[in-house]
Formats: structure tokens, C-alpha cells, sequence
């Protein structure tokens, strides 16, 4: 029976732990309808399991009015804030204090003029709230999408909570031509470097890995890219009933991983069933 290891840092952060509670509060206090404004977060299992629960996605504001709104962890723009606060019986915001705190770094650059670059994916929520937060601001996840920016003399530069320092350190470079100033607001969330440190370090050592998560979570997309740049066979699930005994012959040691948004007793149920495998 191969031997299971977790990384020292896997799972559940501190927003999404927040966010989760505050939806949770707000599906038992609540007497009315319960919305979240798109998912709460990247993870399709809790999301469903918050519909059961009396959670309902809402793809718009408008969808929530009358009702409680839930924000979600990874921030809305000021437009839908302002709309839902008009509309909504009540609203609740979850969005993750180190969210809210690239918010305030692109407003202050704006402020002291600097053309704001985000360092992210165009079209994820998180990037685009930020966006909005900095009127003119633009994202660019990679040093090519950086250097057809075709960007001004001073730059003010934040990056997605969930970036690696690898791809902040390219784009930095890709922009830093020695005539520009570019100021820097590492905005990197903890959370996400411990957990691609810790899951480097444990996919370095083991002869296969798993990774626990949505499909379309960026952070866990991401410690599986760098989990399979160093185990061969590393797969990406999201519950264990996706696991298949055939990716593990000859596995002596087992490492197991999981994205900022996979609550631990996801983790749980993934390391019962990789021990029954045999
Ligand atoms: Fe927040 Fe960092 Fe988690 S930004 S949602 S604590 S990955």
C-alpha cells in the first residue's frame, strides 16, 4: 500500500474559510431569498452544496433584488457593489480582505499617476474587479501580453492574490526597460505562495500527486502546473470519485495537495479513498 503525504500547507484559506461562514450565517438567520453573486468561490462541490443549502447563484444583481446578496470572495466591481446596495434587501460582503486591499493599492497608484497594471488573467473575477477599481487600468498574465501593452513612462504594478512570484518576476522584467519607472505592490496573497511552496516541495519528493480542486479555480490550476513541472504524474481532481487506481501502479509514496478554495473535508474524503486503492 503506497504511503499518502499531504503539503504542509494545503486547502482552505482564510477567505474563502470567511466566506463560507458568512454564507452559512446568512442561509440559517436569513427568513428571505439567499443569493451569491456569481460563485462564492471557485469550487463547483461547495457551490452546489450551498444551492442545496439555500445559497443561489445569481449571474447579476438584478437577479438578487429584494433578496440578501452574498459578495463573492474574489470582489465585485464598485458598479455592482453600489447597484446591489440599492436593490438588495441586504448584502453581505465576503469578499476577502486581501482582495480588498489590491483594491486600495490600484486606487492609490491611480492617485499618484501611475497607468495601473494588474499582473493577471484577463476575465477572472478577481482581475476584473480590480480593474474596475482603476479606471484605464489593464492586466497582463504574461511578459509577451505585457510588452504589447505599450506602456507609458510610470507604472504601477499589483498582481492576482493567486500569481506565482515566477510570472510577477517575468512581467517585471518584460516592463523594465531601465527608461520607465515602475512601482511595485506585491499584492500575493500568503496564502498562495505557502501553498505552491509547500506543494513544490512535496511533488519534488513523491512519485505522484493529486490535486484537490475546481476545475476553474486559478489557484489550484496553478500548484498543478507546478506540481506536474515536477512529478510526471500528477492529476488535477476535484472529488474522489474522480480518482483511478491505474494512475498510481508502482506509487510508493503518494503526495496530496489542495487549492485555497478545497474545504479540509474534501481533502479528507480524497485521502480515504487513495488509502482504499490499496
Ligand atoms: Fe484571500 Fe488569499 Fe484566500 S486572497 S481568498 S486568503 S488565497
Amino acid at each position: 500500500m503506497a504511503t499518502i503525504r499531504i503539503a504542509d500547507k494545503a486547502g482552505a484559506c482564510y477567505g474563502v474559510e470567511r466566506a463560507l461562514e458568512l454564507a452559512w450565517n446568512a442561509v440559517s438567520s436569513s427568513s428571505g431569498d439567499v443569493y451569491t453573486l456569481g460563485p462564492l468561490i471557485h469550487n463547483p462541490r461547495v457551490v452546489s452544496s450551498l444551492d442545496a443549502l439555500g445559497a443561489h447563484e445569481a449571474s447579476t444583481v438584478d437577479e438578487a433584488a429584494g433578496a440578501t446578496l452574498i459578495l463573492r470572495s474574489h470582489g465585485v466591481t464598485p458598479s455592482e457593489e453600489e447597484r446591489a446596495r440599492a436593490v438588495c434587501r441586504n448584502v453581505i460582503d465576503a469578499t476577502c480582505p486581501f482582495v480588498k486591499k489590491v483594491h486600495v493599492a490600484v486606487e492609490r497608484l491611480m492617485h499618484e499617476g501611475y497607468e495601473v497594471l494588474v499582473v493577471g488573467e484577463k476575465g477572472h473575477p478577481e482581475v476584473e474587479a480590480t480593474l474596475a477599481h482603476a479606471p484605464g487600468a489593464r492586466a497582463a498574465s504574461a511578459p509577451d501580453e505585457a510588452r504589447e501593452l505599450d506602456l507609458g513612462g510610470k507604472v504601477g504594478v499589483v498582481v492576482q492574490t493567486t500569481q506565482s512570484l515566477e510570472t510577477l518576476a517575468a512581467v517585471l522584467d518584460a516592463i523594465d526597460d531601465g527608461s520607465r519607472e515602475v512601482k511595485l505592490v506585491n499584492t500575493i496573497c500568503e496564502a498562495t505562495a505557502s501553498r505552491q511552496e509547500a506543494a513544490a516541495q512535496l511533488a519534488s519528493e513523491v512519485d505522484a500527486m493529486v490535486v484537490i480542486g475546481g476545475r476553474n479555480s486559478a489557484n489550484t490550476t496553478r500548484l498543478a502546473e507546478i506540481c506536474a513541472s515536477l512529478c510526471d504524474k500528477t492529476f488535477h481532481i476535484e472529488m474522489a470519485e474522480e480518482l483511478d487506481a491505474a494512475w498510481f501502479a508502482g506509487a510508493e509514496v503518494i503526495g496530496v495537495t489542495a487549492g485555497a478554495s478545497t474545504p479540509s473535508a474534501q481533502i479528507a474524503s480524497v485521502v480515504e479513498a487513495l488509502e482504499s486503492l490499496g
